[in-house]
């Protein structure tokens, strides 16, 4: 991606401000998230050109997940047909429960729902969260997938991931965070997806990803 766009500006000298690309041959600025949205926003398709096997698919799941409670995630999580009961005690009442999963969407959650330890999965999508304090994870430690994005979350605890070592994919997209303290995702060993585009993130540290032992996927 980064060569492709140097290429553009290369050979139409094009120049666009911070935070916009320019779309191929013709002499149009678009914001850095339109870029592989999945969507062909310049008219030329230029913005959907060289996005590698990424072509905006975090972005397009991100919509997917947000439209409904948890049809979508069923079908993308293949969920095992016979398990549809809950498997993890009381769930809060405006959250719904399969197997070892929780799902609590939309539901205008301003903090983070206490639920039983064993819990696999925990989606928390598209609620009112501003903050993530200290240890608000640190009982979770069989938690897969966490779901965190569409919030309103300005401020993450340097602790506020601890003992989250099985956590394989993290999603904070959509969000407001300005920065990544060092040493945030330190526990989080296993994690291969970290998904944090849009944001308003203006300073990270040479410290701030540092565990992550696993990621494929930034
Ligand atoms: C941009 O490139 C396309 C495809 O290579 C070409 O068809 C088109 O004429 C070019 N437009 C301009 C303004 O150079
Ligand atoms: C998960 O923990 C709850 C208590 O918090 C318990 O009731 C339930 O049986 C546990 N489920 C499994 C599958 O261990
Ligand atoms: C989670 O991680 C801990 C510590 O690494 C490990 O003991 C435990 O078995 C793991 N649980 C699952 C479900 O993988």
């Amino acid at each position: 991606i980064h060569n492709s766009l140097e290429d553009s500006i290369y050979e139409v000298g094009i120049r666009c401000a911070l935070g916009y690309f320019p779309c191929g041959n013709i002499t149009k600025c678009l914001p850095q998230q339109l870029h592989c949205n999945g969507e062909d926003d310049c008219g030329n398709l230029a913005d959907e050109d060289n996005c590698g096997d990424n072509n905006g698919w975090s972005l397009q799941f991100d919509k997917h997940y947000t439209k409904d409670k948890y049809n979508k995630l069923k079908s993308l999580y293949a969920f095992q047909t016979n398990t549809p009961e809950c498997l993890t005690g009381t769930v809060p009442a405006e959250c719904t429960c399969q197997g070892l999963e929780i799902f609590c969407d939309a539901v205008k959650l301003r903090a983070v729902p206490s639920v039983s330890s064993n819990i696999t999965i925990m989606s928390l999508q598209r609620n009112l969260l501003r903050k993530l304090s200290a240890d608000i994870f640190n009982k979770y430690q069989d938690l897969k997938n966490l779901y965190l994005q569409n919030n309103k979350i300005r401020a993450v605890s340097k602790r506020a991931f601890r003992g989250l070592y099985n956590l394989t994919k993290l999603y904070l997209s959509n969000n407001r965070i300005t920065s990544l303290k060092p040493n945030v995702f330190e526990d989080l060993h296993k994690l291969e997806w970290l998904i944090i585009e849009n944001n308003r993130i203006n300073r990270i540290s040479p410290l701030t990803f540092y565990g992550l032992k696993s990621l494929i996927l930034l």
